[in-house]
C-alpha cells in the first residue's frame, strides 16, 4: 500500500479474539457431541484461526480506513492530500481529525484576517473621502461664490481667492500625506542614510514654522542656549519629516503664548533621544494608545477644526520604526505633551 501506518492492532486483536474464542467453543462442543475431544487439534485449530482473523481483520480494516479516508482527503479538496504520502495515519482516524481540525483553525485565522484586511480598506477610503470633502468643499464654496458675481469686487476676489488656493494646499497636503503612508506600508520607500546635523534641521523646521507660530505667539527654542552641530545617522529627509510633523503639532495643539522646547540628549553611546515639549491642551489618557493610527485625531483637535489629516503620527512612526528607533509620547490634559524619539549619533561617545 506503500503507506507508512503507525499500526493499531487493538481493534484486530479483540476483535479475532472474540471469534476465536467464540469458534473454539463451538469446536469443542461439536466434537463433544461427535466424537471425543482432541485438545491438540483444538489448540491448533484455535491458533490458526486466530491468526487468520487476525491478519483478515487487520488488513481489510486498514483498506476500509484508508480508502475512505482517502476519499474523503479527495472529495473534501479542501484537506491536502500529501499529508496522507508522508505523515504516518493511524486507523483510529486521529490524523484525519487532527488534519480537519487544523484546517478549521487555519481557514479561520485566514478569514478573520481577511475581515480585517477588508474592514481596514473600507474605512481607510471612508477616511480618505472624507478628510478630502471639507478642504473641497471649501474650495467649491469660493470658487462659486467668485463665479456667481464676487469676481467684480477686488478687495473680495483677492480673499476668496486667497483661501480658494489655501484649500487646495489643504488637498496637496493631504494627498501627499496619503501617498507617503501607502508608500510606507508596503514598504516601497527605502532609506537613505546619511550622517547630518540634527540642529539644523530642527533650525529649518522653527524658520518654516515661524509664522505660523507668531499667528499663536508660541516660541520654539531649544532647552540650551547655544547647541554646537549634532550629527546624526538616518535618513535626512525623511526625520526632516518626523520633525516638522512633530513640531508643526506642537503649534497646532499648543496654547496661545506657549513655547515649543526641543531637547537633544545622549541617551546610550550611540544613541540620541530627541524630545519635542509643549504646553498646549495636552492629550487625554484614553486617545494615546491610538494616537500613531492612521487618520486618529482626537475630538478635540476635530471641534477646534484645527485642520489636519490624523496622518501627521503615523507617517512619523513609520518613519521611525524604519530607522529601528522607538517614539514616545507623554502628556497632560491642560498641561502639555512631549513626543520623543531616538536617533543613532554618528560618531559614538
Ligand atoms: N502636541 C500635541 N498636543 C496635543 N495633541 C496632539 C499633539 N500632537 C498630536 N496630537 C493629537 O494627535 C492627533 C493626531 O496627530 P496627527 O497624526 O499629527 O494628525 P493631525 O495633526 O493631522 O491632526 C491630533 O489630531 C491631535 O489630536
Ligand atoms: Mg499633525
Amino acid at each position: 500500500m506503500g503507506i507508512n501506518y503507525r499500526k493499531s492492532y487493538k481493534f484486530a486483536v479483540k476483535s479475532a479474539a472474540v471469534i476465536t474464542i467464540f469458534s473454539t467453543l463451538l469446536i469443542i462442543l461439536l466434537q463433544y457431541l461427535f466424537f471425543t475431544i482432541d485438545w491438540l487439534f483444538t489448540v491448533t485449530f484455535t491458533l490458526l484461526f486466530f491468526a487468520f482473523s487476525f491478519y483478515v481483520l487487520q488488513y481489510r480494516v486498514e483498506r476500509f480506513i484508508y480508502r475512505r479516508i482517502q476519499k474523503i482527503y479527495k472529495e473534501v479538496s479542501i484537506l491536502d492530500e500529501s499529508v496522507l504520502r508522508n505523515q504516518p495515519i493511524t486507523t483510529d482516524m486521529q490524523t484525519l481529525m487532527y488534519e480537519v481540525n487544523k484546517f478549521a483553525t487555519d481557514k479561520k485565522v485566514e478569514i478573520e484576517s481577511l475581515r480585517v484586511q477588508e474592514e481596514y480598506r473600507r474605512e481607510f477610503i471612508g477616511n480618505v473621502a472624507h478628510e478630502l470633502k471639507t478642504p473641497l468643499f471649501t474650495v467649491q464654496g469660493y470658487v462659486s461664490t467668485l463665479l456667481e458675481g464676487g469676481v467684480k469686487d477686488k478687495a473680495l476676489r483677492k480673499k476668496y481667492l486667497t483661501r480658494a488656493d489655501k484649500g487646495i494646499e489643504r488637498l496637496i497636503e493631504i494627498v501627499n500625506d496619503l501617498d507617503m503612508i501607502t508608500k510606507l506600508e508596503t514598504n516601497e520607500l527605502k532609506l537613505n542614510k546619511q550622517t547630518f546635523d540634527i540642529i539644523e534641521i530642527f533650525q529649518n523646521v522653527f524658520d518654516l514654522l515661524e509664522m505660523k507660530a507668531e499667528k499663536k505667539d508660541i516660541t520654539m527654542m531649544f532647552d540650551k542656549d547655544h547647541y554646537r552641530s549634532i550629527i546624526v545617522k538616518g535618513d535626512r529627509e525623511k526625520i526632516n519629516q518626523v520633525v516638522l510633523n512633530l513640531v508643526d503639532n506642537s503649534i497646532k495643539y499648543g496654547r496661545e503664548n506657549g513655547t515649543t522646547e526641543v531637547s537633544i540628549e545622549s541617551l546610550t553611546d550611540n544613541k540620541l533621544l530627541v524630545r519635542i515639549t509643549d504646553n498646549g491642551y495636552g492629550i487625554e489618557k484614553k486617545h494615546i494608545p491610538r494616537l500613531f493610527e492612521r487618520f486618529y485625531r482626537t475630538d478635540v483637535s476635530r471641534s477646534r477644526d484645527v485642520g489636519g489629516s490624523g496622518l501627521g503620527l503615523s507617517i512619523v512612526k513609520h518613519i521611525i520604526e524604519a530607522h529601528n528607533e522607538h517614539i514616545y509620547v507623554e502628556s497632560k490634559i491642560g498641561v502639555g505633551s512631549e513626543f520623543s524619539f531616538t536617533i543613532e549619533k554618528a560618531v559614538k561617545k
